[in-house]
Parts: C-alpha cells; structure tokens; sequence
C-alpha cells in the first residue's frame, strides 16, 4: 500500500533573498520527496513565503515601497531561485493570502472557544521616536550576565545567556538609535502548558530525530510557559479577530502558512481534500523540514495549536543542522554569503545538490562546505565514476552493435551486489541519511569501473571471436549505470533525464531496479554532466565578496558579521568550535608603540606592536574610532599566529581584537593594567 505524504520545508522570509542556508533545507527535503515519488508514493510538496512581522514592514519602508509589492516582487524572486535549483513545490504561496487569515481565524477561534486564549498585561520595550513597540531583535544593549556589548533583546551572542529585551542593560533601539522606554500593553496568550502531556508523548511517537527529543524533553521537563500570540500596532500581519489594533504574531500565521498553501492547491484539484489530510484522524502523513533554530515553534507550540483546534498533529519533524564554510559561519566579508542567484550565474545546480545530500546524515550536526572538497568529489564521483562508465561502454555498443545490448548479464555476481543494496539505500534516503546512500553508491560505481578495467574491452575488441564478449560486458556496464541512475535520481534530477534519454527507456522508478536492460538498444551517447571548474567557484565567491580590501584587514570588529535579520533562519547561528581547535588561537598581550593613519586607505590606521620579544606591524579598521596619537602606549590583546595578510598598503602581522559594529562605533580590547606586552592571553 503506497503512503499518500504532505511534505513542507520552513516558509523563507520575504525580507531577504534565497541563500545557501534555504538551500540545504529545501535541497534535502526535495531530494526526500522525489526519493518518495520514486518510490510510488504520491506526495504533495508546499511551501509559500513567510511575509508578516515588524522586518517585512521596515524593509518595505526603507525602500520606500508598500509591504505588499515587496512581498510580491521577493516571492517571485524565491519561487525563481528554487526552480533554478530544480527544487519542485507543488505550490508556492504567501503567508499573507486569503486561505491563510481563513485558517489562522478559525484556529484561533476553536482555541478561544476551548479557553485556551487568556490575555495579560506586558511591559515592554518601545520606541517613542517611531512610535513602535521593539521586537527582541530591535533592541540591543548590555547583557546582564557578562556584559557584552551589543546583544540582541533575547540572548546573548556571547555568553548564550537568554533573557527578557527589558532586562537588558543600556538599551538602544535598532530602528532609530533612541533610548527605549517603558510601556504597557494587552497582549493574547496561547495556554501552551495544558498540552505538557500530550508534547511528551507525541515526541516519544518518532515525531522527531532522537538528540531532537532529548533536547525537547529538558524544555518540557523546565516547565513550559503560556506563549505570547499577539503584537501591537503598528505591525504588518493579520489582526485579531475582536480588536482594532491587535495583531497576530507572525509565528502564530507562519506555520499555518504550510495549511494554507496546502488548501490552495486542492482548490484547484478534485482528486484530493483540505480534510483528507488536516483532519484529526487520517491515515496520510504530514512531514516538515526545518532548521534546528525553529524547533520549539514545530515540535512544541504547533502540534499543541493543532491539537487544540482538532486538527492532526504532524507525523515527522526533519531536523537539518546549520552550514558552515570552510568551517567558518557564512560571511559577507568573506564572500561565504552566497545567494541562490549568485550561484547560479556561475554554477550548475546539481553540483549542489549533489554535495549537499553526500553531505547529510540525518541529524542536526552542523554541515561545513568545503570549498577545495566540493569540487574534487563532484568531479570524482560523478564524473569520474557514473559518468565515466557509461561512456565507456556507451561507445563500443554505438559504434560496433548500433546501441544494442545483450541479451544476457555478464556478471550476475555484480547485478546482484547492485540491488542487493537497494533497501539499505532506501532506509538512508527516508531517514534522511543521505551521506550514507551516495556512499553506498558509489561503491557500486567503484566496482563497476574496476570490473570493466579488469575486462578490458578495448582489448578484446581487437580480437574479432570476442565481439559477443565485448557486448556483454559493455551491457553489463550500461546495467550497473542504469541502477546508479535510479538510485542517484531523487538527488540529480537532470541527469537522470538525459540518462533515460541515452539508455532510451521511460522515466525510471524504484520498480525498475527489479530488472535489467536486455535486448534493448540505447541512444547515442550525449555528456551527461560536465566537470565542475574551480575557477567558476571562485567566481561565485568574488561576487559574493561585499566589502573592500580594507573591512577585512587588520581588524576583528564586524569581520564575522553576518548582518543578522530578524527571524532569518538556517545558516546564520554562531557555528561552535572545539576546545582544542579555539587552543590553535594565540593571543597575546601587545603594545601599541606607534599609530599611524595610512595614505589612501579611509578607514585604517597602520600600528606598531611590541609583542614581548620583538616588534611588528597590524593594518586595523578603527581609524573612524580612534586618534592614532592617542592609542600610543597603550595595550591591547593581538591573534599573534594569523598568518600574515598582504594588504594594498603592506604586510599586516596579525590582528587586533575589538569589539563593536564598526565604524565610529569601534572599542579596542585591553587588558588591565599590570599585564606585560608579550604575555598569553587565555
Ligand atoms: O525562520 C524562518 O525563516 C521562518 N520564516 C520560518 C517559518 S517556518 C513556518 F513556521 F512557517
Ligand atoms: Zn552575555
């Protein structure tokens, strides 16, 4: 009996462009969903842009334009960009649609029917400038555990530490720079703690990955509190239902978008029901991929919404990791921040995906794309093993047979290991260990090429009495690439369909792994994949690269900094290191004994550092902050073992730490008085 599935991935933000960290999401839960249809499942892909909240409205503002046409124009831009990586919705929608306010209505009202709707009086932040209440993430200020500067209302970079906006200390609103004030406000809360037990078992049902549920069960187990649903005007989003000014949290109509865009593709199909899928009883699945920085909205606050407005709770969360590159979190400065669009100027998209899916495992641990690695195992593995054996036999059976193939298999032994592998590839594929899958196959791919090598064909073609043999094993070889196709099929799509266009057969499914290719004849051969240039990739980065020369010598401040938007998801958190390798990092206590500003160069001051046992020089970007004269005699901490970075202006012989945006807004590091230049700093 074939499964009958929904599948989402997390609704992106209409407030940015499609970037890698969208990209591994929807990568790994298209790959899912073609490995379901593969199969003989039918299943049904939505997803739709996430357009409400205090961003889309600012960013609207800024440009001067009305929330409305920036949603329009960046939906087109996300549906463009996931098409572009062969990424196939079956509907693209809004979260700001009619079917959207229908449902976030109607739950919200089967939740108040139940009484689990209560409102209470909160103080918060507010900004008397603009006249607008501050979300967590447009407030920053002082943590009050360690007093790290510049933090975000909600947690601390630094330290991790998570707090209320108005306990922050020394608060600044983002939007317009002023001191926010005080204020009072009826907010609507969701009663989320009644629904304890029922979270409890449901995450115990298989609903999540096993570290997911263990992290789940510590927040159940500290108690959960009633969850705020509702914002103050002025706010872009759907108001509540009996008030004027009062306006549903975007995280409230976010996840109800996945229902939204769900009922609007039924409308225009008879085959299928909104209920057949939604009601609280029913035998079809709903799945949904998602970032482990958006747990708690899908494992905790969404199945209790759904439970409580008689709905049916989600059959699977698939929780991905976030990215890193080259070990490092995404960056501007760096040229890491790649765009769906930037990549795709230069790149195909199948390199990718592919990389993406070998790279999977199934689990939340964070994915690091490594730049040199990239490209060596999509051109080893895929050109150099799948392609290379169709083109190896593709020839002789053209040229000498006219695309004709045996009527036997050569070595049954070989077929043989090819399917015997197929339910361990499918079990990878469906828990989303992909990593394992593309290794299972290319060790098929492995010892196909070494059979062939070790038949020589190009041998035994010179002997005419072993021409039938020469078939034979050429239409051996074209089998085994036949079973890399379908097992490669969820990942590379466009391959696959120049691959059944060269092997002259239907397109292929799971069910066609049963049996081979006999007395069958094939089309010419046509490249299938060309190689991946390294050079290309270079170009990718180069356009992503914002920022000269300057922002990222010398100095630290800002030179990780990832713009971080409000409610931006995947890809974007802190990316955590061992202790040994922070150990790598030496610090030293230096002393600036000379301080220049450098001809030409707009924000660098050039200073010469007494390091302990010698002297040396550092470009830093503080020139907007400090008057070179006044930092002479003073200490400060230096990464003594960066390597040296030839600059327009010289050598720059490690960095200096501060902190800060940038700017004006620039605080070197020093280290209390008595420290000697040359100590380390641990
Ligand atoms: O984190 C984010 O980018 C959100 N826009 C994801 C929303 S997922 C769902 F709930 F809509
Ligand atoms: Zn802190």
């Amino acid at each position: 009996m074939s499964r009958r599935i929904l599948v989402t991935s997390a609704l992106p933000n209409a407030n940015g462009s499609i970037h890698l960290g969208h990209l591994l999401e929807h990568i790994q839960t298209d790959v899912w969903v073609r490995f379901q249809r593969l199969r003989g499942n039918p299943t049904i892909y939505v997803c739709a842009d996430d357009t409400h909240g205090t961003a889309t409205m600012l960013k609207a503002e800024e440009e001067g334009i009305t929330p409305e046409e920036l949603i329009e124009r960046v939906g087109l831009e996300h549906a463009g960009d996931f098409r572009g990586f062969l990424i196939e919705h079956d509907n693209y929608h809004s979260t700001h649609s009619d079917e959207n306010k229908y449902y976030c209505e109607l739950i919200y009202k089967r939740l108040k029917d139940r009484g689990l709707i209560f409102t209470r009086e909160v103080e918060q932040l507010y900004d008397p400038e603009r006249n607008i209440f501050l979300a967590d993430r447009f407030v920053t200020g002082t943590c009050p555990k360690c007093s790290s500067e510049e933090q975000y209302g909600d947690n601390c970079q630094e330290c991790g530490a998570t707090y209320d906006a108005t306990d922050l200390q020394d608060p600044r609103s983002v939007i317009s720079g002023a001191i926010p004030i005080l204020r009072i406000s009826e907010h609507y809360f969701f009663d989320l703690p009644q629904y304890t037990n029922m979270l409890t078992t449901w995450l115990r049902s298989g609903a999540v990955q096993r570290e997911v549920a263990n992290k789940l069960d510590e927040w159940l187990k500290a108690g959960l509190r009633a969850w705020d649903i509702s914002r103050d005007a002025p706010y872009f989003g759907f108001l509540i239902p009996g008030t004027t000014d009062k306006y549903f949290y975007v995280w409230v109509d976010a996840p109800i978008g996945y229902m939204a865009s769900f009922k609007h593709y039924v409308e225009t199909r008879n085959e299928l029901t909104f209920d057949e899928f939604w009601d609280a009883e029913n035998s079809t699945e709903v799945h949904h991929f998602i970032g482990k920085d958006i747990i708690n909205f899908h494992a905790l606050l969404w199945p209790a919404m759904l439970d409580g407005a008689g709905f049916r709770k989600p059959t699977k969360i698939h929780t991905h990791g976030f990215i890193t590159v080259d070990g490092k979190k995404m960056s501007k400065s760096r040229g890491t921040f790649i765009n769906a669009s930037t990549y795709l100027e230069h790149l195909e998209p199948e390199y990718l995906r592919y990389y993406f899916a070998a790279k999977s495992n199934g689990t939340i641990d964070d994915i690091d794309i490594n730049m040199t690695d990239f490209v060596q195992r999509v051109n080893s593995d895929l050109v150099g093993k799948v392609v290379n054996i169709a083109s190896r036999c593709a020839g002789f059976l053209t040229k000498q047979f006219d695309g004709q193939l045996a009527d036997r298999l050569h070595d049954e032994a070989l077929w043989n290991s090819g399917t015997a592998i197929k339910d361990t590839i499918a079990a990878c594929y469906e828990s989303g260990d992909t990593g394992k899958a593309v290794r299972e196959i290319m060790a098929l791919a492995d010892r196909t090429n070494q059979y062939i090598a070790r038949q020589e064909p190009w041998t035994m073609m010179k002997d005419p009495d072993q021409r039938d043999e020469v078939q034979a094993v050429c239409s051996q070889g074209i089998n085994i690439f036949r079973l890399l196709v379908i097992y490669l099929k969820p990942i590379l799509p466009q391959m696959a369909e120049k691959a059944e266009t060269f092997l002259n057969v239907a397109p292929l499914s799971w069910a066609d792994l049963e049996t081979p290719l006999e007395n069958h004849t094939v089309n010419s051969f046509e490249p299938l994949f060309a190689r991946m240039d390294s050079k290309a990739l270079e170009r990718v980065v180069e356009a992503s690269r914002d920022g000269d020369e300057e922002d990222d010598g010398g100095n630290a401040a800002g030179e990780n900094g990832v713009e971080n938007t409000a409610g931006e998801s995947a890809g974007e958190t802190t990316a955590s290191i061992e202790i040994d390798e922070f150990m790598k990092v030496e610090l030293k206590v230096a002393k600036i004994v000379a301080a220049e500003a450098v001809k030409g160069a707009d924000k660098l001051l050039k200073l010469t550092l007494d390091v302990g046992d010698h002297q040396r020089h550092v470009f830093s970007g503080i020139k907007a902050a400090y008057d070179p004269a006044s930092l002479v005699g003073r200490l400060t901490v230096v990464v003594a073992n960066l390597a040296p970075r030839k600059m327009r202006f010289g050598v720059s012989d490690g960095m200096v730490l501060a902190a800060g945006p940038g700017g004006s807004d620039i605080f070197l590091i020093s280290p209390d008085e008595g420290a000697e230049p040359g100590m380390i700093v641990r």
